[in-house]
């Protein structure tokens, strides 16, 4: 196999796997994402070619993908958390494979669970959610959004992925559907790394009180974020859970 689809983990360096980074170390082609950390980076052998993936289109990184592993290199194509969870690994996988190439998927820590773990959010939590559903903000190639009349109905804890610029809309989605404004919520940005900021609101306010917050930023709602004032890093967690707490 010489081209590994790695999962660089959520932020912090020390996420990636064993496995990752002793393929990265012995690498002599990595393309990189824009959201890996740059100590990251600096693992791979002085020498090694090294592209990242903008200014490139989906369709160019996959040709080079293919194409250096076709002349043979060690190809490490370095991404954010996991590589099939919202990162288009699944289709740089499928280009191989069409170009008969053999690949390898070295799974990543996920922003999925790693954020709101570090943020003291358990996504699940026995008695206040057990199902989780993981949703990106951003519209499909068809142009359509999430499914809020779907997801307002649906129990458990809601992810939003690519959030930051999508919270006023999530937030009036779901209440419109019918999903308590009081229902708390966390908006996590950086997640895992030192300049991690994490603010939790009830649903109805989340947009207003992160609006400072900058990408990338994860979302959080359901009842587990109420467990992140107990679990979260001391000093980092700026709450207003309640209406009423929140009031002088
Ligand atoms: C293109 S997706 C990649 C997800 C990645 N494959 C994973 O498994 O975590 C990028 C989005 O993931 C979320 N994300 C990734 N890293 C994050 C972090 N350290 N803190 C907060 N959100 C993060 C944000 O919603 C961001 O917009």
């Amino acid at each position: 196999v010489s081209v590994h689809l790695v999962g660089a983990g959520p932020g912090d360096p020390g996420l990636i796997t064993t496995r990752g980074l002793e393929l990265l170390r012995a690498c002599e082609v990595l393309v990189h994402d824009r959201l890996v950390a740059p100590e990251l980076l600096e693992e791979a052998p002085a020498d090694a070619i090294r592209i990242a993936h903008e200014p490139h289109t989906q369709e160019e990184i996959n040709a080079l993908l293919v194409g250096y592993g076709r002349a043979g290199f060690d190809v490490v194509r370095l991404k954010g958390g996991d590589p099939f969870v919202f990162g288009r690994g699944g289709e740089e996988a499928l280009a191989l494979a069409e170009a008969g190439l053999d690949f390898e998927v070295v799974p990543g820590v996920s922003a999925l669970s790693a954020v709101p773990s570090a943020a003291g959010i358990p996504v699940t939590h026995r008695g206040l959610a057990s199902q989780v559903t993981i949703i990106t903000a951003h519209c499909s190639p068809a142009g359509r959004g999430p499914d809020y009349a779907a997801l307002a109905q649906t129990p458990g804890t809601l992810v939003f992925f690519m959030a930051r610029r999508a919270l006023g809309e999530i937030t009036a989605g779901l209440t419109a559907h019918g999903l308590d404004p009081e229902t708390p919520a966390a908006a996590i940005a950086s997640g895992t790394l030192p300049e991690q900021r994490v603010v939790a609101a009830p649903l109805a306010e989340i947009a207003a009180a992160s609006a400072e917050l900058e990408s990338p930023l994860l979302l959080v709602v359901g009842d587990v974020v109420s467990l992140a004032d107990r679990l979260g890093p001391n000093g980092r967690v700026a709450s207003v859970l309640s209406g009423a707490q929140s009031s002088p």
